[in-house]
């Protein structure tokens, strides 16, 4: 949620800012904004709107000048997306500027505090309280750097903040509490940022700032202090993923790039580990002993991350024969859960940085269980707090809607579950040895399903008109349906449920009408004759049926549904991460054929860091 950037350096910061936005876009694109300093004065150009409203604004950044600035793009928390509530925010001199990632939530105490004093607000917003107090402190003690401490030490909530004083017109000054961001060091600069996509045009070597840490950049160098103000070191991290990764490269959405990057995705995050026909979890450092030793399982997510724990719990029970609990970060963290030594807790997180995911490792780590997290980006805060990481390798994930994100993530949990069942001593030889073909042979079966996109192009037809679209299934295939649903609705707001099959008549198959669209998942085996009892139950109310199911069923399917989409025929276990790829593409044509802004749905930010 909000990107931040900031440079200071020999070059004009306007275009480089802007630029930075640009590539942290996805995290909130409902208004954007520059604060440059320049001639000892900061210069703010700000407009609602995308980042493209204020390149126009600023005409490339050429109207202001001066080589230090700060820049945020925006997704509303506190007060209406417009012009006035856009970072960065100037505190009442003029003469500081401020950009905020995440929510002061002490805002209205200290807003009223500041009234009182005498200071008047122009925005709705809670970063414009973070403005004020430095002016306030900056005021009374003249040493902006003690200002700084003393509204942090004020303010409650989570925040990363860029600021900039006209009195240091060669500083940037940065501090991060359970929100991200990074330090960059360049040859004609440094940088700060929420994220590494705005930095490797320009530098590969970055430092991760941590809660309750300052940072002064300047063209020299970077200061960095620990929450004691100590000066400290700290340790840079080298970031290879390729500039192309995060540009577009000829595809017209990022969703459909990375819909089709899968079957690499896949490839990278599974063959290395496996090993002669073994999966080799290298960077595990749980020992057999502790493996054997775990009391319970549990996975925590949210959003699509939480549907791959859905599927995993049903691959992980079979392989362990333990019981897995799956939880909505969101519930967990508020759930006194009951959670302890002994048991395993399994982050799942594309970014890495979700709030609400953070919060509930925190929980979980706080009573003593040991956390194990699956997560894409690189060094960000979820990874540097969990005992063990299992990265996904996906690259960057541009598209706010998920797609190889949630793929690899589905690997490595699978890849984890033959891992620990082989060392339980849970799972056979048999499914196990099945289970590594079958994850070497994905990728290639994942390109057969992407080489058909035209059939699922017209298909998508059947959707593109109406209001609300069921989604229903069995099984692994329930789980897979609730993440066909959520990527329909997220990117073409067509009203969407996931129902399993057999919870249908309890209620909700009264919503089924003549002509209602009703996506049928009927591709786990042992349950088919059950998935086609429920079609025939849905078409007998009117529903117009599309099935997904696997080539080995997709004649039977056919003489009973209105159109099928078959793939091949794998493993159970394996079945949903193929059956993902037909639904993320239906999701993406139907939304293409409505219009809508698929990359960057409504409302919504890539990285979910306020509650
Ligand atoms: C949906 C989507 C979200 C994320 C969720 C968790 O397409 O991307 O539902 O899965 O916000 O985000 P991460 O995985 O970054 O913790």
């Amino acid at each position: 949620m909000c990107g931040i950037v900031g440079f200071v350096g020999q070059e004009q910061a306007a275009p480089i800012l802007l630029d930075g936005l640009r590539r942290l876009e996805y995290r909130g694109y409902d208004s954007a904004g520059i604060a440059v300093c320049g001639d000892g004065a900061i210069q703010v150009s700000k407009t609602r709107g995308r980042l493209q409203a204020l390149s126009d604004l600023t005409h490339g950044g050429a109207d202001l000048t001066g080589s230090l600035g700060i820049g945020h793009t925006r997704w509303a928390t506190h007060g209406e997306p417009n012009d006035i509530n856009a970072h960065p925010h100037l505190s009442r001199s003029g003469r500081i500027a401020v950009v905020h990632n995440g929510i002061i939530e002490n805002y209205m105490e200290l807003k009223l505090q500041l009234m009182e004093k005498g200071y008047t607000f122009r925005s709705e917003t809670d970063t414009e309280v973070v403005a004020q107090l430095l002016d306030y402190y900056y005021a009374g003690c003249g040493d902006f750097f003690e200002a700084l401490t003393c509204t942090i030490n004020i303010v409650d909530g989570a925040y990363a903040l860029g600021i900039i004083c006209a009195d240091y017109p060669d500083r940037i000054f940065a501090t991060r509490k359970d929100a991200p961001l990074l330090l960059g060091y360049g040859k004609d600069g440094n940088y700060l940022a929420s994220d590494v996509t705005a930095l490797i045009r320009y530098t590969r070597d970055i430092v991760y700032m941590d809660d309750g840490e300052l940072a002064i950049l300047s063209d020299k160098g970077i200061r960095i202090y620990d929450r004691m103000l100590r000066p400290m070191d700290k340790e840079h991290h080298h970031i290879d993923w390729e500039i192309d990764a995060a540009e577009k490269g000829g595809f017209a959405h990022f969703m459909l790039k990375e819909i089709m990057e899968q079957p690499r995705a896949i490839r990278e995050a599974t063959a290395a580990r496996i090993q002669d026909g073994r999966v080799v979890l290298s960077d595990l450092t749980m020992t057999p002993e502790q493996i054997r030793g775990i009391r319970k399982l549990y996975i925590v997510a949210c959003g699509s991350s939480y549907h791959v724990g859905m599927v995993g719990k049903y691959n992980l029970e079979k392989l362990l024969r333990r019981n897995v609990e799956v939880c909505l970060a969101s519930e967990f963290r508020y759930s006194d859960p009951v959670v302890g030594e002994g048991d395993l807790v399994i982050i799942i997180s594309q970014s890495g940085e979700t709030l609400d995911t953070m919060a509930a490792l925190r929980e979980a780590k706080k009573r003593g269980a040991r956390i194990l997290s699956i997560v894409n980006v690189v060094g960000s805060s979820i990874a540097r707090e969990s005992d063990d990481v299992l990265y996904t390798w996906a690259g960057p994930e541009i598209a706010v809607a998920t797609t190889k994100a949630y793929s690899t993530q589905m690997a490595v949990l699978n890849l984890l579950g033959l891992y620990f069942g082989d060392v339980m001593g849970t799972t056979d030889y048999e499914t196990y040895s099945n289970a590594v073909k079958g994850i070497l042979a994905l990728p290639e079966q994942m390109e057969k399903i992407l080489a058909a996109h035209d059939q699922i192009r017209e298909l998508a037809q059947m959707c593109v008109d109406h209001d609300d679209v069921f989604f229903i299934g069995r099984n692994l295939d329930y789980a897979l349906s609730l993440e066909g649903s959520l990527k329909l609705k997220e990117i073409s707001y067509i009203h969407s449920e996931a129902y399993p099959s057999g919870e249908l008549k309890h209620g909700t198959i009264s919503l089924i009408e003549e002509g209602t669209p009703v996506i049928a998942l009927g591709t786990y085996a042992p349950l088919f004759d059950k998935a086609m009892s429920n079609v025939v139950e849905v078409q007998a109310r009117g529903g117009q049926v599309l099935a997904l199911t696997t080539e080995s069923h997709a004649a039977a399917m056919s003489e009973r549904v209105d159109a099928v989409i078959a793939i091949p025929d794998t493993e159970p276990m394996l079945l949903p991460q193929l059956g993902v790829v037909p639904l993320q593409m239906l999701a993406y044509y139907i939304a293409l054929a409505r219009g809508c802004d698929i990359d960057k749905p409504r409302n919504l930010a890539k990285s979910v860091t306020v509650e």
